[in-house]
Formats: C-alpha cells, sequence, structure tokens
C-alpha cells in the first residue's frame, strides 16, 4: 500500500502537511520541518512587512493553544528564504491577504514565484477579496493557486461557488477559531499580550468545528481540500481524511509534541490501511458522506451493559441523568422502560460494556 498524493503539481510522499505557523516561519525553521516526515510545508503567513507581536502572544491552553501571533520576518527577507531553500519537501508559500489588496496580493505572489515558489496560497480572516485574488493570481501565475478560509463563514457556499470559478486549485480549512479571550482568575488580566487580550484557539478542541468544515467544503468542491484544525493524531487525521480531506495539516500538534508526530501519524496510518487491507487513502476519502447518506436514525434505542464486561466502576450510573442505572451483585444494569437512549453512558464506560439495541 501507498500513503503517496497528489495535490497541485506535486507527488506528496504522504498526505500529512506542516500548515502556518511558527515552526515555518524561517529559512532554518523549515529546513529543520523538511527533515521531519511531512509530507508538505506551508510557509508561515507572509506580509507586506515584518511584524513582531505583543508579548505573550502563544500559551498552551488545557491541551490546545492560544495564539495572538501575527509575528513575520519581511517580505524581502522571504524573498531570500524562498530563492534559497534546497529541501526536497514541497513548500507552499502561504501569503496574508488581509493586509493587502488583490493586486497587491498578487504582486507578492509573482515575486515569490520568481524566487521559485512552486505554488501558492492566499489567507483572508474576511475573504470577500478571495476570489478576486484567485482571479487575478491564475491570469498572471503559472503555478496552482490555493486559499485557506477562516472557520464559520456563513456565506460559505456563495464563497466556495466564487473561488471554484474564479479556478482556484485548492481550498484549505481552517484556521484557528476566534477571536476568544481568556482571563487569568486571580488578577483579572487578559492571558494574552495582545493589545485588547484577544486570542485564537488551536488544537484539539477545534477538531469537530474543522471536520463539519471539511465535509461541508469537500462535498460541494471538486477540487482537493486540506483539512487542518485540531489534528492529534492517527485517529484524528482519518477523521479528516473520512470528512472529505486530500491533505492534512497540523500546528498545533508538532508545537506541543514536536515534529516527531508527522512520523507518528504516517506509521499509524500505514498500520490502519496495512490491517484494512486498504490499498489507497483515497478510498476512504469522503467516507462518511456514503455513511451519513445510507444511516437510519432510530428513537427506539436503549443501552445495554454486558455483565461479564461490567467492572461496576459506576461511570455510567454517575451521568445518567435519567436515573435507569442501577448497581446489581456482579453488574450494573439498565431499566429500559426509563433508559432514553442518550448514549452518554456508552462514552464513559472504560470498559466498553455498554452496547445499544432496539426497546
Ligand atoms: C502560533 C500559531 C501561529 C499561526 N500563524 C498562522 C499564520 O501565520 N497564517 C495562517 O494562515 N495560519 C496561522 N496559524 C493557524 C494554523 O495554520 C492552523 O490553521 C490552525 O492552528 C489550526 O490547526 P491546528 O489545530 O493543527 O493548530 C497559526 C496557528 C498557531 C497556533
Amino acid at each position: 500500500m501507498s500513503l503517496s498524493v497528489d495535490f497541485l503539481d506535486f507527488r506528496l510522499k504522504n498526505p500529512l502537511m506542516l500548515t502556518e505557523g511558527p515552526l515555518s516561519g524561517t529559512k532554518e525553521l523549515i529546513e529543520k520541518a523538511s527533515r521531519s516526515a511531512a509530507g508538505l510545508i506551508f510557509t508561515k503567513g507572509i506580509r507586506p512587512k515584518a511584524a513582531l507581536s505583543p508579548v505573550p502572544y502563544i500559551r498552551k491552553y488545557q491541551g490546545s493553544l492560544l495564539n495572538a501571533d501575527w509575528s513575520c520576518i519581511g517580505f524581502e527577507q522571504w524573498i531570500d528564504v524562498i530563492h534559497s531553500l534546497d529541501i526536497e519537501t514541497p513548500l507552499v508559500a502561504s501569503i496574508a491577504k488581509n493586509y493587502v489588496t488583490p493586486d497587491q496580493a498578487v504582486e507578492m505572489a509573482e515575486k515569490l514565484v520568481q524566487a521559485g515558489s512552486r505554488a501558492v496560497s492566499f489567507v483572508d480572516y474576511k475573504p470577500v477579496q478571495l476570489s478576486e485574488t484567485v482571479k487575478i493570481a491564475k491570469r498572471r501565475l503559472t503555478v496552482p493557486v490555493m486559499v485557506k478560509l477562516p472557520p464559520f463563514l456563513p456565506d460559505l457556499e456563495e464563497v466556495l461557488t466564487s473561488l471554484v470559478s474564479a479556478g482556484v486549485d485548492a481550498i484549505a480549512a481552517m484556521d484557528s477559531v476566534g477571536p476568544v479571550l481568556s482571563i487569568n482568575a486571580e488578577t483579572g488580566e487578559p492571558l494574552m499580550g495582545s493589545p485588547d487580550g484577544s486570542a485564537y484557539l488551536s488544537g484539539k478542541y477545534i477538531l469537530p468545528v474543522a471536520l463539519k468544515y471539511i465535509y461541508e467544503i469537500a462535498r460541494f468542491v471538486d477540487v482537493p481540500v486540506v483539512g487542518v484544525g485540531g489534528v492529534t493524531g492517527c485517529d484524528s487525521a482519518l477523521q479528516m481524511i473520512m470528512a472529505g480531506a486530500t491533505g492534512v495539516g497540523m500546528v498545533t500538534t508538532p508545537m506541543l509534541k514536536g515534529l516527531e508526530v508527522f512520523s507518528i501519524v504516517e506509521n499509524g496510518l500505514i498500520e490502519y490501511c496495512t490491517e484494512k487491507s486498504i490499498e489507497k487513502l483515497s478510498s476512504i476519502r469522503g467516507l462518511t458522506r456514503k455513511k451519513i447518506r445510507e444511516r437510519k436514525t432510530s428513537l427506539s434505542v436503549r443501552a445495554e451493559i454486558d455483565p461479564l464486561l461490567c467492572t461496576s466502576c459506576g461511570a455510567c450510573r454517575s451521568v445518567c441523568y435519567s436515573l435507569a442505572i442501577n448497581p446489581g451483585v456482579d453488574s450494573y444494569s439498565v431499566r429500559k422502560d426509563t433508559c432514553v437512549g442518550c448514549g452518554l453512558c456508552d462514552s464513559v464506560c472504560p470498559a466498553g460494556a455498554v452496547s445499544f439495541g432496539e426497546w
């Protein structure tokens, strides 16, 4: 079996991508990332001018990250970086479109392409001008052009339609979620150093948001989609692919756990595919769409506890708001006339003793 995927003009060794963030913000860091198992690297967002972020601008937040990171080396320095890079991993130059007009963004892209970039991406928190930018870029550039979208676009289908008709080659989603606020309860001060204390949330808590978003984007467009947001390992990478992603991006997990996470996920994917006799990841891409089409909903399902598996730990009973679970001599049991079939007991049972059947 092979994990390799065709993406833009590249053949990637695997679908895993280091997306825009501090780990791809300088030549040295990009070279370091290129020695990891990541199949593709996006540069940190390239702005027209160098910028610094008021500190602190990155904080661990209960296993996720908060960031108010708009730091960037200068554009001229980026041109030198792209020009001097000699790496095997494909690289996409990511342009922070929100600071410039569509014309200026494409001018930046042209210079990055002249310096050696083989693909560009435009990122904008307010993507009203993104399709205009793509339209101009497709006229003036010979390399593939992609975009990265922020979460929660209310007019998603309209945005996607205009991007596709502008000729976009791939779509990545999503940026970190925000703005959000976190507060030090001792002092009342915001935790982050940005002027109004606001920040953006990334990492494991945003996975379900990203999955739904990728699912909706991938079923609407035919171009490849890169799923980013909350991927922490092989299981969440598989979920992204099943939601419809061709590429799977990460920033928070490699920041917290190191770039080795790319080879851990790569090995996990190989093991999964080998075990399930999957020849190509494309055969499970979008699988969830099929499952959703085929599923039947039920109102009459009730929980059952397998007495042979139940360890009588009581976890199920402590969360059963319908008071349907009682301790017995050797195991807990469910009163089916009281159970409402919500599923919460199953999700907290450490022994896998809960199943569901028609009542
Ligand atoms: C510290 C930090 C800096 C980031 N900087 C950028 C950036 O410059 N441009 C951009 O498009 N996204 C940026 N992102 C967003 C990530 O590329 C990614 O979309 C988001 O963090 C969700 O993925 P994750 O949950 O794997 O981190 C940044 C994220 C973090 C955590």
